[in-house]
């Protein structure tokens, strides 16, 4: 089995199992008539339901005087588990396709949160957004390129972004994978066997102020860039004390075992917080957070070098689901940025916040389609 259902209450992609590979892009669109959004809408519906299924754009042969209808690079090999996740993003909402009055409150830009002084403009937001995920580069890589083709005369690629080697468990069946500062991640994140958690954090119920968007969850994408070389000559009891977990196991400092219970009250021989009070886990773990949590479903990435510097140009490209991003991403957000003792060696350089609505129920239905 190497395929993800496309039909369902929810689009795949979020609490499906993360997959080795990711191509996100954000898009502008270009049109000024509704009409023609909701067609591209539907174009990329049917699309994406037959790429996920290990097919290409269309079964109709392609005469020798037209372009190919498809790209063609897929052909061979399997779906390779594709999730295609499509998101409306705030601006989507301006009064350009008379949508104002159906923008939900959760949708609200990002303030410029703690932490987040470089946001370049160029690599954040966009009208739409595609995150496409499977096991193969090849295949993420066909699936956006098919869809931003068929968006020609509607809607503009703004910026995109590969990642590989995904940074975040998100199933009890998944062993944890690790970011590049070689840390175990997604330890404590919501796994897609709890349904109490999706319900409670990730799906948008009926206390949103939108119908359309009930079934559906918010996306915040933020390109954090690691500074791969100071990191790397941090001594490792220091790389530890920041995340409050053991390198190797990923067991908190204060247990043995990775899934062992994080003791926030224990006290080292010096009298100090054996979890230190500015550490990555203790000022993100719910209980220190009223309770907060969010699906965390990121990639790492790189692109390459600095010009100039010729230091490696990676780190996390950090995607997280939710039921309202004021209260989650953004509160969360607010109090690591302030003290995060790993805001030494990230740097938060792109944003983006998507309204992904439900799942497509079957062929016919579109993204969007409560929408317009
Ligand atoms: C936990 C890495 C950014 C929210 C963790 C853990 C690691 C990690 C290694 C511990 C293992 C786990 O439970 O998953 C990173 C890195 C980041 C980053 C390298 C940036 C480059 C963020 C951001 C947020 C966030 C921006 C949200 C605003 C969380 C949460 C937990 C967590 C909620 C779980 C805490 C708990 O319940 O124990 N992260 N993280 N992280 N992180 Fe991050």
């Amino acid at each position: 089995k190497d395929s993800v259902p496309f039909y369902g209450q929810h689009q795949a992609g979020i609490s499906t199992a993360a997959q080795d590979r990711l191509m996100f892009a954000a898009l502008d669109i270009t049109a000024t008539d509704p009409k023609q959004v909701a067609l591209m809408l539907g174009r990329w519906s049917a699309m994406a339901a037959r790429f996920c299924a290990g097919e290409p754009v269309t079964s109709a042969p392609t005469k020798p005087s037209q372009p190919p209808l498809d790209t063609g690079e897929t052909m061979g090999l399997p779906a390779s588990n594709l999730t295609i996740t499509v998101g409306f993003g705030p601006s989507m909402f301006d009064d350009r396709f008379g949508l104002t009055g159906k923008m939900p409150a959760a949708l609200k830009p990002l303030e410029v949160l703690p932490g987040s002084s470089v946001i370049d403009p160029a690599i954040s937001d966009g009208d739409l957004c595609i995150q496409a995920c499977a096991d193969d580069p090849q295949v993420v890589f066909h699936a956006v390129r098919n869809m931003v083709r068929a968006a020609r005369g509607t809607a503009v690629l703004r910026w995109s972004q590969l990642g590989f080697g995904r940074a975040s468990a998100t199933g009890a069946g998944q062993s944890t994978p690790r970011n590049l500062f070689g840390f175990k991640d997604g330890t404590n994140n919501i796994h897609a066997d709890n349904a109490t958690a999706l319900d409670d954090y990730v799906w948008v119920g009926n206390e949103s102020d939108q119908d359309w968007m009930a079934g559906g969850s918010y996306l915040v994408a933020r390109k954090i860039r690691m500074e791969i070389e100071s990191w790397d000559a941090d001594f490792l009891s220091d790389q530890e004390r920041i995340f409050g977990r053991d390198k190797s196991s990923g067991a908190p400092l204060t247990g043995k075992k990775e899934f062992d219970t994080i003791d926030f009250g224990a006290k080292g021989d010096n009298g100090k917080p054996i979890i230190d009070v500015n550490s990555h886990i203790r000022l993100a773990a719910p209980e220190q957070n009223i309770g907060t949590k969010l699906l965390r479903r990121g990639y790492n990435y790189t692109d390459g070098q600095h010009p100039g510097t010729g230091k490696l140009d990676a780190g996390l490209f950090f995607i997280c689901f939710q039921k309202d991003p004021r209260s989650q991403f953004a509160a969360l957000q607010t109090k690591l940025g302030k003290s995060d003792l790993l805001n030494e060696y990230i740097t938060h350089v792109g944003s983006g916040l998507w309204a992904c609505p439900p799942g497509l129920a079957k062929a016919g239905d579109w993204y969007g389609k409560s929408l317009f």
